[in-house]
């Protein structure tokens, strides 16, 4: 019997899926399986998926078909089995933030208590900012281990920091870079299924969730951020693995510093016991749960004590330069940061007035780093590790007229002009300060026991 014009051997014809999602329809799982599958295989064009992903984003998704694409996604590459490892396999992962580097102070962190970090991260999605890409501001920095030396560094360092692969979660490494340029990340439905399927894939026994809340995030609100957070532990839950969601603030950039290299710099000083206070509290509470739930802490408060622990005695550092080492990087870059790429060119912000600074619109700020050549505009585009932007001030911070509000680190000029004229407009000043501080922790999901 022949086949339609245009139908595969499956039977189904893209542009018909393309057509079922834009109309609000649910698709099958044979459906969405076809479509996982193909685009992996490369047998689906990128236009097509892009044009299903964007009617997948403005109408949504079930409940099931989220859960039918996560694992279409999971089994799209190998699920790691780390059971040899003694030790809790633990990880992290972020829905995305500007300035949030925390993944590099949590992997050496959590791996010097004893337990394993089997990490696998993503690249800059939109314009916040991607472990990756951080990483690979270390000089020589390898993040495309093959599974064999993956696994051989998680049995020596106890942490190693890749991306996804050909072998691990490799469907989620195509349609990452799709959704991160053609303006398709900002779905519950997407985020779930492309954060679970590698979380899921790097077999872990359990997993801590920073769902980011605020203009800087995914999620603007805190409604919607639960949403996400809830879908993704109950994804978690179902593979019975222990999970727990913090909604945490993203109003404003994490830390002082923006773009690649520069968060390294930030890193190293929170490894070092220093580092802007938003930031090292947010490390310590992650890790905190981290230890919690992998066993090595019967309490998140007790976790939190011993990562202050790990971290003044140096053992997190020292894990960190372990990895960095067995990673191919450069580890002369912990005692001397300034070996990381540096910008050719410094440029201030300056404040037009005096007042209390009362917002920093940080989807902007981190729009102003991807401007610079800090992220991606097309799928092909390199990533310059040296530029960025270093805050001077926060929220709530009194500042004078003329003071520096920030500084532009830059290679191109006409890059640098947009990108300052952005940040300029993204700090807003005003009379007086703000009547109420932000939490950094707006709430915890997850039937995880807690003892604090
Ligand atoms: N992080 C991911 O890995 N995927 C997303 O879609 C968003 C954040």
């Amino acid at each position: 019997m022949s086949q339609p014009p245009g139908s595969t051997s499956s039977g189904f014809r893209v542009v018909d899926l393309i057509r079922k999602k834009r109309d609000g329809d649910e698709l099958s799982r044979a459906e969405i399986e076809f479509l996982v599958a193909g685009y992996t295989r490369e047998e689906i064009p990128d236009y097509q998926i892009a044009a299903w992903l964007m009617a997948a984003v403005l109408r949504g998704m079930t409940r099931a078909e989220t859960a039918v694409l996560t694992d279409a996604m999971l089994r799209s590459g190998e699920v790691l089995d780390l059971s040899s490892l003694r030790a809790k396999k633990v990880d992290k992962h972020s829905t995305g933030g500007v300035g949030d580097k925390t993944s590099l102070v949590l992997a050496p962190v959590v791996a010097a208590a004893g337990l394993v970090v089997p990490m696998i991260s993503g690249r800059g999605l939109g314009h916040t900012g991607g472990t990756l890409d951080k990483l690979e501001a270390i000089p020589g920095f390898n993040v495309n281990l093959s599974v064999e030396r993956f696994r051989h560094v998680l049995e020596t360092c106890g942490c190693a920091m890749i991306g996804q692969t050909a072998e691990i979660a490799p469907a989620d490494r195509k349609l990452y870079a799709l959704r991160d340029v053609t303006g398709t990340v900002e779905s519950p439905y997407l985020i779930c299924a492309s954060i679970m399927s590698k979380k899921l894939a790097e077999g872990i026994d359990a997993l801590v969730l920073d769902v980011k809340t605020g203009c800087g995030a995914f999620m603007k609100n805190e409604k919607d951020a639960a949403f996400l957070a809830e879908l993704m532990v109950e994804t978690g839950e179902r593979m019975d693995k222990k999970v727990v969601a913090l909604i945490t603030d993203m109003d404003q950039p994490l830390g002082n510093m923006i773009g690649n290299s520069l968060e390294v710099v930030e890193v190293l000083e929170v490894l070092r016991g220093g580092g802007p206070e938003d930031l090292r509290q947010l490390c310590l509470e992650l890790a905190g749960w981290m230890l919690y739930l992998g066993d090595v802490s019967d309490t998140v408060a007790a976790g939190k004590r011993k990562t202050e622990e790990l971290i003044s005695s140096g053992k997190a550092l020292e894990k960190f330069r372990r990895m960095v080492e067995m990673q191919g990087g450069d580890a002369r870059v912990l005692d001397n940061p300034k070996r990381l790429p540096q910008a050719a060119h410094t440029t201030d912000v300056l404040s037009a007035r005096e007042g209390y600074l009362v917002s920093l619109q940080c989807e902007h700020i981190g729009t102003a780093c991807v401007i610079l050549g800090g992220g991606r505009e097309r799928k092909e585009d390199a990533v310059d590790p040296a530029v960025g932007i270093v805050l001077h001030k926060k929220v709530g911070d009194r500042v004078a007229v003329g003071e520096a509000l920030a500084t532009i680190h830059y290679n191109s000029e006409a890059r640098a002009a947009r990108s300052k004229q952005l940040v300029q407009e993204s700090c807003q000043i005003a009379d007086s300060p703000l009547a109420e501080k932000r939490p950094l922790v707006h709430r915890v999901i997850g039937n995880s026991g807690e003892k604090n």
